[in-house]
């Protein structure tokens, strides 16, 4: 990566000193710029060793840039000022496809050094290489909604932040199915994996997880830091052949919160009545007045489910996933397609990874992209021109094509986007409750 003067840049595997079973001081110090920029407390020495393994099982690749040129009394130079990291995981794009998707995390770049285009830099060089590596797509969660369309980056899925009324008790109004057994939390951190797999193979927009995910839901980590959170409970949903296909945690709020509230932190169905049957649970708890869950899917089934939908409220709705198409010809023949149709998409992209005009044709969910490279796009066949970060936004169905039409980020007639709509709008709204 090209760097300015006094910065220089390198990227390495989180790892121990073999002679030490400390964690390596290059990974403690990137961790520790992670945490300046984040505005999180300076990282416990004693807890290194299991975030590295935790970062090991998830393949992250790190990246750190170094100022050498640091004043005498600055942080130590061995701190990088600009952290990023990588990982690949599988992203559901529909039809039941998995996709490897190439995940961005941890960017950020000290104060003193800001605005001076480390991220871009870091963000170009990262981008270009994964294009090369063969990925067709990239994905972040982003902490402000400002800084990732300027690199392609569209919002692509969200999730709301749900509330419900249990007081007295929910009532569904779908008769009982299967059992929920409070879980032993030590077979729970085992077991979740398995759960997720299932959801992730049924769930349109669900992106496969960090290891940390499991540390977290059985209570092995808070969801704050590393060290146990003993406040923290989980249930395993089991069908009706004695199956596991979900599970929940979930932690009081305090006897001091008024009303009384239960948190969900996680909540995974790998099947409609696991999801039914774990709401079942939590709306029966004894001496709770609320539920929250900051992770629910935009259609939620939840309201539909009770006698009393006006028990459920939505306090907000929030991005999650940003997903940045790295080469659209792959990225196109990937997804699934409920719709048929032709069109000609002429993607704009400034970074210029993706540009370029494409014939998609789809029928029976398969779609393929002829590339037109330069030449006449087939005659009678509708066509638009769409930035790439509107791509990124389409691309899971999350939006219409009218919508970002209306935003500007697709130019074409109504005809090129009704075609466009029933090509790439997949009934359900995607859910991903992934965040890295
Ligand atoms: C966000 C952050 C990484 C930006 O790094 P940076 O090196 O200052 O960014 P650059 O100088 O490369 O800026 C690149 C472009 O993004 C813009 N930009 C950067 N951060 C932005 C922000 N927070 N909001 C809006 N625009 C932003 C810059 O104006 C610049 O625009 P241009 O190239 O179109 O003129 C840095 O401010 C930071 O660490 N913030 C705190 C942690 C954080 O939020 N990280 C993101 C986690 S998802």
């Amino acid at each position: 990566m090209q760097q300015e003067a006094g910065l220089r840049s390198a990227s390495f595997a989180p790892g121990y000193d073999g002679a030490d079973p400390a964690v390596d001081a290059r990974t403690a110090n990137w961790l520790d710029a992670v945490k300046l920029g984040f505005h999180e407390q300076r990282a416990d020495p004693a807890r290194l060793p299991a975030l590295v393994d935790a970062y090991q099982r998830d393949g992250r690749t790190l990246t750190a840039v170094y100022d050498d040129l640091a004043p005498e009394a600055a942080w130590d130079p061995a701190v990088p000022v600009a952290t990023y990291a990588t990982m690949v995981n599988t992203l559901n794009v529909g039809g039941g496809r998995l996709v490897p998707a190439h995940l961005v995390t941890a960017v950020t770049v000290r104060p003193t050094h800001r605005r001076r285009g480390i991220l871009r830099r870091m963000i170009t060089a990262d981008l270009t290489g994964a294009r090369k590596a063969g990925l067709a797509l990239a994905a972040l969660t982003a902490s402000e909604a400002t800084i990732y369309g300027r690199f392609g980056f569209g919002a692509a899925t969200s999730t709301a932040e749900t509330m419900v009324d249990t007081r007295g008790g929910l009532e569904f109004t779908a008769p009982p199915s299967g059992s929920v057994a409070v879980a032993d939390s030590a077979k729970l951190k085992f077991l979740a994996p398995e759960i997720y797999r299932a959801h992730l193979a049924g769930t349109l927009g669900a992106l496969g997880r960090q290891h940390g995910y499991w540390m977290r839901a059985s209570g092995t980590w808070s969801e704050e830091g590393s060290e146990p959170d003993k406040a923290l409970r989980g249930v395993i949903r089991y069908n009706t052949d004695g199956v596991p296909d979900g599970y929940a945690a979930y932690k009081s709020q305090g006897w001091g919160t008024e009303p009384h509230t239960v948190k969900v932190t996680d909540l995974i169905a790998a099947t409609d009545e696991a999801y039914r049957e774990l709401w079942r649970y939590l709306g029966s708890l004894d001496l709770v007045d609320r539920l929250t869950f900051n992770h629910a899917p935009v259609a939620d089934p939840l309201p539909w489910m009770l006698a009393d939908r006006r028990r459920y409220r939505v306090a907000g709705v929030d991005d999650v996933l940003w997903l940045r198409i790295l080469n659209t010809q792959a990225a196109l023949e990937a997804r699934h397609y409920s719709g048929s149709g032709a069109i000609v998409l002429t993607v704009k992209d400034s970074l210029g990874l993706a540009g370029g005009s494409w014939h998609l044709q789809a029928d029976g969910g398969t779609g393929t992209a002829a590339a037109l490279d330069g030449g006449p796009a087939p005659s009678g066949t509708a066509a638009v021109e769409i930035d790439v970060d509107a791509l990124g936004s389409l691309y899971l169905g999350g939006v219409s094509a009218r919508t970002l039409a209306a935003a500007g980020g697709i130019r074409g007639s109504r005809d090129a986007l009704e075609i466009l709509d029933a090509l790439f709008s997949a009934g359900a709204a995607p859910y991903c409750s992934t965040h890295f």
